[in-house]
């Protein structure tokens, strides 16, 4: 009998021209409070502003996934720093290395570019992102008091999080897919 399952595959590639409605989906579909088109072409025509989108392709109905995008980062270089500015993977498709996939490629990518440290802020109450980043050697900074506002009007702290690349390239682990 015909088969036309394949085993699912991620494929990681820059954000293009045509990707800004997916990307403002695929934000929306990860956050409480979503980031308009206009918001992300905004951030990605920052210099040293860059996304990066992550499709799953294969594996029957998950090229549906392919279409949509699982998972994204945006990202800032400056000089010898570079700013993770978001990171989100669909609900469905978590705790399958799409995250830590995506990481690292945006780490080597903002280290090919020339920076040599990355920071993010995470929200005090985010423990699955801060394990996350704390895997991949992120430290914690400093403390942001208030600084993200939630839909239902109350205000989180965040942490400021900090890697050095070479390290965290070079030690952290391989993601599993
Ligand atoms: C945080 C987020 C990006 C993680 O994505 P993910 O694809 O599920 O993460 P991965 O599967 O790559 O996880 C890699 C590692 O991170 C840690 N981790 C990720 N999610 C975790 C969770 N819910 N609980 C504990 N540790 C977690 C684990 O160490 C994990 O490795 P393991 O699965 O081998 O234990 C995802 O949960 C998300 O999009 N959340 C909403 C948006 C968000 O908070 N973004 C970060 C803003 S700063």
């Amino acid at each position: 009998m015909l088969s036309f399952k394949s085993e699912p595959q991620l494929t990681i590639k820059p954000v293009g021209a045509f990707d800004l409605g997916r990307l403002a989906r695929l934000h929306k579909h990860c956050f409480e409070e979503g980031w308009s088109r206009a918001d992300l072409a905004h951030l990605l025509a920052l210099p040293g502003g860059f996304g990066l989108i992550a499709r799953q392709t294969g594996g029957g109905f998950a090229s549906f996934d392919s279409l949509r995008g699982v998972g994204f980062a945006l990202l800032r270089v400056v000089r010898d720093e570079c700013e993770l500015l978001s990171l989100g993977v669909v609900p469905a498709q978590r705790r399958r290395g799409v995250a830590a996939a995506i990481l690292r490629l945006s780490m080597q990518n903002c280290f090919d570019a020339g920076a040599r440290t990355m920071f993010l802020e995470v929200a005090i109450d985010n423990l699955s992102a801060q394990a996350l980043y704390e895997r991949y050697r992120f430290s914690r900074v400093g403390t942001r008091p208030d600084y993200y506002a939630r839909p239902d009007g109350t205000r989180m702290h965040a942490y400021t999080m900090r890697a050095d690349l070479v390290e965290a390239l070079a030690g952290s682990p391989a993601p599993a897919s």
